[in-house]
């Protein structure tokens, strides 16, 4: 039999059962039926198996509703978020973003089967046709929305930022780089900027453009590629295996942003949203 390599993984197996023991719990709910395609229920009801059962790693209704209340202000016409999971913050952000009028919701995430498991409760909630899901790492599936002209006039209103802490500041460059954060039009929402921390990204949005372009001076030597328009580069090439070091992108200390954070209290901890706004760019 011809051998095979499956993929090495950094998170664990037992968070793909944490996700799909979800579904059985849903989907044996004898109110299933009242529930479809109702969000704010759908919600509900993850949250009671997070509150009662299993711990899930979702945004939370407080943090969450803070980024409703964002939606209902500023009436994104396309988001995107970063990490799926379970699809607790598509279905709420993806509900709020649909009833403001706006047009595009993709959801982005790097682990098929929580992709899997957020599909089928999106679809349950009503949002199966609004609410896009592309499965990769977060950077190649950025490489893709604009090489296939994905986003509605190339650009991105609210982004939210929610999977490993460490990836925070390199997935956002790559953003940064695709020209796909616009002043006076984009806001970044990052999660767990607090518990569990992500102190790099704090200090890469709240730094001024010249602080920022100093830090990239010694962040330059591991660059692999120096990009003028790393757009119109994925467009003309490609980014699949082989094409650019998605990995290695530098960010656009040019962009002006101003960033408040808010924190939330958890049972025994505190947490934080950090809110970006894209303000101007440098030239
Ligand atoms: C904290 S959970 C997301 C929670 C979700 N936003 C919510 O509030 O309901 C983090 C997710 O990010 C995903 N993830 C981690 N690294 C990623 C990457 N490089 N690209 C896309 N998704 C990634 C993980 O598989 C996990 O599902």
């Amino acid at each position: 039999m011809a051998k095979i390599d499956v993929p090495q993984r950094e998170d664990s197996a037992q968070d793909d059962t944490r996700a799909t023991d979800l579904l059985h719990y849903i989907f044996s709910l004898p109110n299933l039926e009242a529930i479809r395609g109702n969000p704010a229920k759908v919600i509900e009801a993850i949250d009671d198996y997070s509150d009662n059962y299993k711990f899930l790693m979702n945004v939370g209704i407080n943090k969450g509703g803070h980024v409703v209340s964002l939606i209902h202000q500023q009436k994104p016409s396309t988001m995107v978020e970063v990490g799926a999971f379970v699809g607790y913050s598509a279905i709420m952000f993806g509900s709020a973003v649909r009833e403001c009028g706006g047009k595009q919701y993709f959801s982005l995430e790097i682990n098929p089967v929580f992709a899997a498991v957020s599909s089928l409760l999106v679809e349950l909630a009503g949002l199966g046709d609004f609410v896009q899901f592309l499965i990769a790492p977060c950077n190649v599936s950025l490489a893709k929305l604009v090489h296939d002209d994905m986003l509605e006039n190339g650009q991105i209103n609210l982004l939210f930022i929610d999977h490993w802490q460490k990836r925070y500041v390199p997935d956002l460059w790559v953003a940064e780089q695709l020209g796909l954060l616009k002043p006076g039009v984009s806001t970044i929402v990052a999660d767990n900027v607090v518990l569990p921390g992500a102190p790099d990204y704090v200090e890469w949005v709240t730094a001024s453009t010249a602080e920022k372009r100093e830090k990239l001076k010694t962040a330059e030597t591991l660059s692999t590629l120096k990009a003028d328009s790393l757009a119109d580069h994925i467009k003309k090439t490609g980014y699949g295996a082989g094409k650019v070091n998605l990995d290695n992108v530098l960010g656009n200390p040019n962009l002006i942003y101003e960033t408040e954070c808010h924190r939330y209290p958890l049972l025994n901890a505190e947490d934080a949203l950090a809110v970006t706004k894209v303000v101007g760019l440098e030239k």
